[in-house]
């Protein structure tokens, strides 16, 4: 096998073998195979698919070319859960200890945002002295003792997508069902875990944009965790509108611990529980409803324990923002449009994600949103408010929502956030 025949085999719209995927993913991530010739390879995947049997492959040998997680028996079913990404997605924050409240182990490995989405290890990086980096052998402990791990990916999980991944991004390659899918399943089977649920989002604030590219992505990954003895749910949801009241990560650690206090926003509650109800479901728990334990309060105590063994203080005060203005009503109507995209990029632009892999980002900048879509809204009143410690950076924010934030005369609701369920 060489890389050239493997490139001109897919270009040409052939199915590549068994041995064509195992070696050109094991010798790309030795350094074999050179950058340019894999992102030759990704495009003509790209443009070209790739087969169930294919991806199969093409997910295990990401897998092989590191090592699997080895937990051990930590006492309670593992089950984790994957979202695909968006605007106000908070959902694991006060999943993985509602989950664990509820008696199974979320070993959840998570990544740092790069755009418009924010990263969930940013967002508990807004709590004071809170650490992401575990080892193997805390990572179990954890699981163990408390049920719940939100951390950093171990560098020797899946390091072939990691290589590929970074290559997709700088060379338009990223957008391939058959590279995502496999791209987040093997990392996924990687971490160990006995059961996953997907929560693929689809609108203008996902990464896919339409209904009909989310379905096919979720099944793909279902045939994937199917093929490799990893049962696996994925929900279709909604993200046309921003998820909760509130987008940035310190705003949305304090509303994710809201909803563990048994409030919070009805659609932030909806989706916490439906996730939750799968993920227990996959662990065999019956006897347990996660919509009674969130509103009883239950969670929030291993909230806590999760963020303390972590060396965080889950009672310190969150940072707050230098700079707050607010966003008005330009007229009275019905808030009629709220798009994810546009308040996720001006998010984004006051400080709250990063354009380069190598920048920080703002604990405190985002959006609090202070209408919902389908709310009767005065002249003047305010919609959103602005955080940022950057002021200067509150035009370019302005200028995100200009269109995406419209008051109208039409009557209007916000979608259905729950799609369908894919088992
Ligand atoms: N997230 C991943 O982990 N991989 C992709 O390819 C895309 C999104």
């Amino acid at each position: 096998v060489n890389a050239i025949d493997v490139i001109q085999a897919k270009r040409d719209g052939h199915r590549l073998t068994e041995e064509q995927v195992d070696w050109v993913v094991a010798a790309y991530t030795r350094g074999d195979v050179a950058d340019e010739q894999m992102a030759a390879l990704a495009m003509a995947i790209l443009l070209n698919g790739m087969d169930a049997g294919e991806i199969s492959r093409w997910t295990q040998a990401m897998i092989d070319s590191g090592d699997v997680l080895a937990l051990g028996d930590v006492g309670r079913p593992l089950v984790d859960k994957h979202s695909t990404g968006g605007v106000g997605d908070k959902i694991t924050l006060p999943l993985a200890p509602l989950v664990a409240a509820c008696g199974a182990a979320v070993p959840q490995l998570s990544g740092r945002g790069l755009g418009h989405t924010g990263g969930t290890l940013d967002k508990l990086e807004s709590i004071p002295g809170w650490r992401a980096s575990l080892s193997e052998a805390e990572i179990a402990a954890q699981l163990a003792d408390v049920g719940a791990v939100i951390c950093a990916t171990t560098p020797t999980l899946a390091p072939a997508d990691r290589k590929l991944y970074a290559l997709r991004d700088v060379t338009g390659t990223v957008e391939s069902i058959p590279l995502i899918a496999s791209s987040i399943m093997s990392k996924k089977i990687a971490e160990a875990t006995g059961g996953l649920v997907l929560d693929v989002k689809a609108g203008s604030g996902a990464f896919m944009k339409t209904p009909d590219r989310a379905r096919e992505l979720a099944g793909t990954m279902v045939a994937i965790g199917a093929a490799h003895g990893l049962p696996t749910t994925a929900l279709l949801t909604d993200m046309s509108v921003p998820l909760g009241r509130a987008v940035g990560n310190a705003l949305e650690v304090a509303e994710s611990v809201e909803v563990l206090r048994g409030g919070g926003p009805a659609d932030v509650v909806e989706l916490t529980v439906a996730l939750a109800r799968e993920m227990v479901a996959l662990a065999g728990i019956t006897d347990v409803d996660p919509a009674e334990v969130l509103a009883s309060g239950a969670a929030y105590p291993v909230w806590e324990r999760m963020i303390a063994a972590q060396s965080g203080d889950p009672s310190a005060p969150l940072p707050v923002a230098a700079h707050v203005e607010e966003l008005v009503a330009d007229r009275s109507g019905v808030l009629t449009h709220l798009d994810a995209l546009a308040v996720g990029v001006a998010a984004w632009r006051l400080g709250a994600g990063r354009a380069r892999k190598e920048d920080a980002v703002q604990a405190a900048a985002g959006i609090r949103l202070l209408a919902g879509v389908g709310d009767a809204v005065e002249a003047g009143q305010p919609l959103l408010e602005l955080h940022t410690d950057t002021p200067e950076k509150v035009a370019g924010a302005r200028a995100a929502l200009a269109g995406g934030v419209l008051v109208s005369e039409e009557p209007a609701a916000r979608p259905a956030l729950i799609m369908d369920t894919l088992r």
